[in-house]
């Protein structure tokens, strides 16, 4: 699989659902993402086993952090998930577009206008506003059917829902339309992942105040039967916020937000790891001999310190790669070893100091993300070196980038 080459690519790509996955067509430049649906689907079994009884949520916006939304959520369903989050509408419908029928809850309420579409699409809509209840009480009675709410209730994020004085009046009034059912009510953790005693503690203070609130709402008789409150790093460091069903996203992908939640997560799930999602490939097109002191790409910022071999590789910042890296001292494999930049990153070309090896030929295959022989390079190494964190690096992968399906989840391994 890791010698796939663009040629193949075009053949992968050639079905409906790996048109699902492929956000570009992309084929005149070496350079792919390649995307590991057997992983996600085991990434999902893991999850779906560590969180059980509660109900795996697959959260697949942002194109499903920059996999490919329908064949990722495809993937997590197979591997046991129950239903799927998006953030937007259009993502929803994305997901129906090719064929995905499981319950798929908008994260955030959407724009009144489009809540017709919403329904259209059969999408289970997040409210919290007076504004957001009347569009959906007004697109039910259109539609002439019932439709599942969810309310979000603001327990400390401070971005959006309900504050928890409202709730009982937003969740009375879902349940006083004779259209609207409440099916859920939730909550999200913003330091579950915190590495500070006071995240833990405010975690735990978000949790009771969550079902202090739902208690109320079953001491007026509300009782929906979905509460959820757990992100990945909620599932997995907090058993407590589990409860009916644990929405994860980075952990479908293979990677875990820090690393108490690491710590956790290998106390729990018993050796069996998360396997990422994502690997990050091109070919070398050009090579060339420069003396010691030339200096590479834009800038001019480094000189060489040998005369070296270096390699120009067809991928940039325009395809998600920091330009940043350079200066964090980024490497890249080719033939199975870790080599430097050797000069900042371009728009669509960077340039790799091979030293004094002179075997590196255009067409060898570079690793930017993922392993090529012992070495392995994650999404969390970019993230230290330029300062961010792995969500950003994979959600970050251009469109332009061809995804490409390397595993199936019902292939042997998967
Ligand atoms: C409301 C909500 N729930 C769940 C998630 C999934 O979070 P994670 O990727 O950390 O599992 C997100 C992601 O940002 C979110 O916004």
């Amino acid at each position: 699989m890791t010698d796939s080459a663009p040629v193949r690519l075009v053949a992968a790509v050639a079905s409906d659902e790996d048109a699902a996955v492929t956000m570009a067509q992309g084929r005149s430049r070496p350079a792919w993402a390649e995307i590991d649906l057997g992983a996600v689907a085991h990434n999902a079994a893991v999850l779906a086993r560590l969180a059980g009884p509660a109900e795996l949520c697959a959260v697949v916006k942002a194109h499903g952090y920059g996999h490919g939304g329908p064949a990722v959520a495809r993937a997590a369903l197979a591997g046991g998930a129950g239903r799927l989050a998006v953030a937007l509408v259009d993502e929803g419908v994305e997901l129906r577009e090719h064929g995905v029928t499981a319950p798929v809850l908008l994260l955030s309420e959407c724009d009144p206008a489009a809540a017709a579409t919403a329904l259209s699409y059969g999408l289970t809509p997040t409210v919290y506003t007076g504004e957001g209840l009347a569009a959906f009480r007004a697109a039910a009675a259109a539609a002439g059917r019932p439709v599942a709410v969810h309310v979000k209730v603001d327990t400390g994020m401070h971005r959006v829902g309900a504050a928890p004085a409202d709730l009982p009046a937003v969740a009375a009034a879902v349940e006083a339309e004779p259209l609207l059912r409440l099916e859920g009510v939730w909550t999200h953790l913003p330091v579950a992942d915190g590495e500070r005693a006071e995240d833990r503690v405010y975690t735990e203070g978000q949790l009771d105040l969550f079902d202090r609130l739902v208690a109320d709402l079953a001491d007026a008789g509300i009782r929906p039967p979905l509460r959820h409150a757990a992100n990945t790093a909620g599932a997995i460091a907090f058993p407590r916020a589990r409860l009916d069903l644990v929405r994860c996203g980075l952990g479908l992908y293979g990677y875990l937000p820090g690393p108490a939640v690491a710590e956790a997560f290998v106390a729990q799930a018993g050796g069996e790891g998360l396997r990422p999602a994502m690997a990050l490939k091109a070919r070398v097109v050009a090579v060339r001999t420069l003396a010691a002191g030339e200096r590479p790409s834009y800038g001019r910022l480094r000189p060489l310190p040998t005369r070296s071999l270096v390699a120009t590789v067809p991928i940039g910042y325009a395809d998600g790669v920091p330009r940043t890296l350079f200066e964090g001292g980024y490497e890249v494999l080719i033939g199975g070893v870790r080599r430097a930049l050797a000069g900042a990153v371009t728009m669509d070309q960077l340039v790799v100091d091979c030293g004094d090896d002179d075997s590196v030929r255009p067409g060898d295959e570079v690793v930017l993300l993922g392993r090529q022989g012992d070495e392995v390079i994650t999404a969390d190494d970019w993230a230290a070196m330029v300062g961010t964190i792995s969500y950003e690096v994979v959600c970050g992968v251009g469109p332009r980038m061809p995804r490409i399906v390397v595993n199936r989840p019902d292939a042997p391994g998967a």
